[in-house]
């Protein structure tokens, strides 16, 4: 290359800035920061063509995204269903490549609108490979500790951020009524104001409000935050017979006193999207429920960050399924849905929904409503200035400092129900220098059940390679002394159990994984294999029973035979939670965060019912104080 002369650069220089000023490179006052947010969205939703506010709208799952997709049709949002992964056992940086992939696809577009991607982090962020799996809500209820829940949420919130997502489905502010539901393991409580304390998780995940904030404006505290989602608005807990999607059939009073509440906190703390819930009330789906989604929800109680709707549930609003998706798009947007988890086939959904607005059966302010409200969380999370994946986070992943709050959270969730079978013969703690113990169950040494659903699956999974953690049996292994001999059997027969000299046996049964639909069921009984468990066990030495399950279980046929019962939910990937407290380093201080039946046949019972006549009530759970162990 020739040398070019310094005034030479200095006249081209010139030149180049008279001839930019003469085509009038424009001032983009949305991508200036420095501008309020009601200004930067004013002026890019004044440059929005149709196309690009209906493809804002969209939320399609990362199976179905390219960069080209996203570029293309203008698609908004991206999200991975429940075990919808790039790979198995996927590492941060793959998961980081991935989303920064598609982000491209969006920068690449017109206006360079970044996409938001969201994902189900509703017990840790439980789709990834060696993340720290917390125990479910129903457990974080049972400890009674909205601090606690919140400094889960900061955790949560680093170890999303760690993938390079920014957008969690979560917190789930369901009031589950009936244990039947598939779904009651999601929800911190019965009652509501548990359910109401613990929306303190929304602190963690996205920061706290400051004071003086405006009421119903989402907010964001920075980039070791993420979005949250409080869900299933509204009722989603109240169900006939707990059936998954059903209809709550309940008096405006009682909607608004049970399963309110959690709204209001949450909106209160500037929570940033609100998820319809699949369920109708009184008949009405929620996705369809005009008066609850745009006039109480964004009317009376001020709404401003976006509502998104659940999988697939525009097809779920008519029968049989999808029978009429013109219908279904017309009804939920008309309602007051912003964005649309379509998730599969967005042409479908975009071409039907400009034919509605074109024809004039939706109108612009509608759609214009929608946009703002998306881009308004966009710009609350500071997508635009930072749209990819901030790397410094990547060891957050399943961080110890993480594993060792969830350790915290499976100590204080333990709900202890009985102890001894005589009064002052109390069974636990147990001693640490016991000569023989036999540890039995199909939930002693399972991570997959110990774990449940919404795990690597969606569905969870079984056994121990489903992700890194430690099981029960392998914490019980680390609390003892080294002299006392542990046999692990998972189904020992009775004459083992009898002739083996055991000091006495903890057994861990319980349910199997399971999520949503596949979860309802109305006998509630533990599995046969685990009641037969109990019973050789049970029957032949002392033994304590470590119910793991989602709620609670019949218990009444087998109490007779159990020396002592803790009920431990599902604690997540820290087994040690469960040894830390039976073995007395900590002592047990959960309370029930549901009623004990006696009988499915006496559901739906909840705390304040008339003939209240649980096995054990709302809010029991007895204590033991920590001891000192000398070896
Ligand atoms: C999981 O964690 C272990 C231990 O830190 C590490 O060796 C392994 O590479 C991690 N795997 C993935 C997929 O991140
Ligand atoms: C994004 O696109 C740029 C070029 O446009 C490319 O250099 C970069 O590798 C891409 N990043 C990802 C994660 O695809
Ligand atoms: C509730 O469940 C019953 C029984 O499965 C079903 O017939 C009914 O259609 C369901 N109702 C709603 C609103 O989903
Ligand atoms: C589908 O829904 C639209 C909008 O409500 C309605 O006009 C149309 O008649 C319905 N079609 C059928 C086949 O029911
Ligand atoms: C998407 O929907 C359209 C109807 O609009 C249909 O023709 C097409 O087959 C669907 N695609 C898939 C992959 O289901
Ligand atoms: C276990 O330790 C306790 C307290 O030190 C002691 O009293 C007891 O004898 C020990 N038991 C066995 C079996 O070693
Ligand atoms: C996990 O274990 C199951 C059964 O033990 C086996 O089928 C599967 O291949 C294992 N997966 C991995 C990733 O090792
Ligand atoms: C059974 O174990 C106890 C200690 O727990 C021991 O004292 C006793 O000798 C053992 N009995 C037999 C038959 O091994
Ligand atoms: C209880 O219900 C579940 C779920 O429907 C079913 O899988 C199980 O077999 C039932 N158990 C009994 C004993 O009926």
């Amino acid at each position: 290359m020739a040398k070019t002369s310094v005034p030479l650069v200095g006249f081209l220089l010139f030149s180049l800035l008279v001839a930019t000023a003469q085509a009038g490179v424009e001032y983009m006052k949305y991508k200036d920061p420095r501008q309020p947010i009601s200004k930067r969205i004013r002026d890019l939703t004044k440059r929005m063509n149709l196309d690009e506010k209906i493809g804002q709208m969209v939320q399609i799952d990362r199976q179905v995204a390219t960069a080209a997709v996203m570029r293309d049709y203008k698609i908004g949002s991206i999200l991975s269903g429940g075990g919808s992964i790039p790979r198995l056992q996927a590492t941060p940086q793959e998961w980081i490549n991935m989303v920064n992939g598609f982000q491209n696809g969006s920068l690449s577009t017109r206006l360079g609108i970044p996409m938001i991607y969201g994902i189900d982090a509703v017990h840790g962020h439980n789709n990834v490979y060696n993340a720290t799996i917390f125990p479910h809500n129903v457990g974080l209820g049972a400890t009674r500790d909205p601090d606690l829940v919140k400094r889960i949420g900061s955790a949560t919130a680093l170890e999303v951020r760690a993938t390079g997502i920014s957008y969690v489905f979560a917190p789930c502010i369901a009031v589950c009524r009936d244990p039947r539901w598939g779904r009651c393991y999601e929800s911190y409580s019965e009652d509501p104001n548990i359910v109401r304390g613990m929306t303190d998780i929304i602190d963690g995940l996205q920061g706290e409000i400051p004071r003086g904030s405006p009421k119903g404006a989402p907010y964001v505290g920075g980039k070791d935050k993420v979005v949250a989602c409080a869900k299933h608005f509204v009722g989603d807990g109240g169900t006939t017979k707990g059936i998954n999607e059903n209809d709550t059939v309940i008096d405006r009073h009682g909607l608004l006193s049970i399963h309110m509440p959690g709204y209001n906190a949450a909106i209160y703390k500037g929570v940033g999207t609100v998820m319809a819930s699949y369920s109708s009330w009184n008949g009405v789906k929620m996705h369809a429920n005009r008066e609850l989604v745009t006039d109480f929800l964004k009317g009376a109680l001020r709404f401003r960050g976006f509502v998104i709707s659940d999988w697939q549930a525009l097809d779920r609003m008519a029968y049989p399924v999808h029978a009429n998706y013109t219908y279904s798009v017309l009804t939920a947007i008309q309602a007051g849905l912003d964005m649309i988890m379509v998730p599969y086939n967005y042409t479908e959904f975009i071409d039907t929904l400009i034919g509605l607005v074109t024809n004039n059966f939706i109108p612009m302010s509608r759609i214009d409503d929608a946009v703002r409200r998306i881009l308004r969380v966009k710009f609350t999370l500071g997508l635009f200035e930072n749209p990819m994946a901030d790397e410094s986070f990547v060891d957050q992943l399943g961080h110890q400092a993480n594993r060792d709050l969830a350790r915290e959270a499976v100590r204080k969730s333990l709900v202890l129900l009985k102890n001894g079978k005589i009064a002052d013969e109390p069974m636990l703690p147990l001693p640490k220098n016991s000569s023989k113990i036999l540890v039995a169950g199909s939930h002693a040494d399972n991570l997959g059940n110990q774990c449940g659903g919404w795990t690597i699956n969606w569905q969870g999974g079984d056994g121990n390679n489903l992700t890194a953690g430690t099981t029960i049996l392998k914490g019980i292994s680390e609390a003892v002394d080294p002299s006392t001999e542990i046999v692990y059997q998972e189904n020992p027969d009775i004459s083992y159990v009898k002739t083996n000299n055991f000091s006495y046996g903890i057994v861990v049964v319980g349910e199997a994984s399971y999520a949503e639909t596949a979860g309802d069921n109305l006998n509630l009984t533990i599995p046969l294999q685990g009641q037969n468990t109990i019973q050789s066990v049970c029957a032949n030495i002392k033994c304590v029973v470590v119910l793991i399950s989602g709620r609670p279980l019949v218990m009444m046929p087998h109490l007779e035979l159990v020396d002592a019962l803790v009920a431990a939910w599902l604690p997540g990937s820290e087994g040690q939670g469960v040894a830390d407290v039976l073995f007395g380093d900590y002592g047990f201080s959960g309370k029930l965060p549901r009623t004990w039946f006696k009988t499915v046949e006496q559901l739906p019972m909840n705390v304040g019912d008339p003939n209240y006549d649980p096995l054990y009530p709302f809010g029991y759970g007895l204590t033991t104080q920590p001891v000192g162990h000398t070896s």
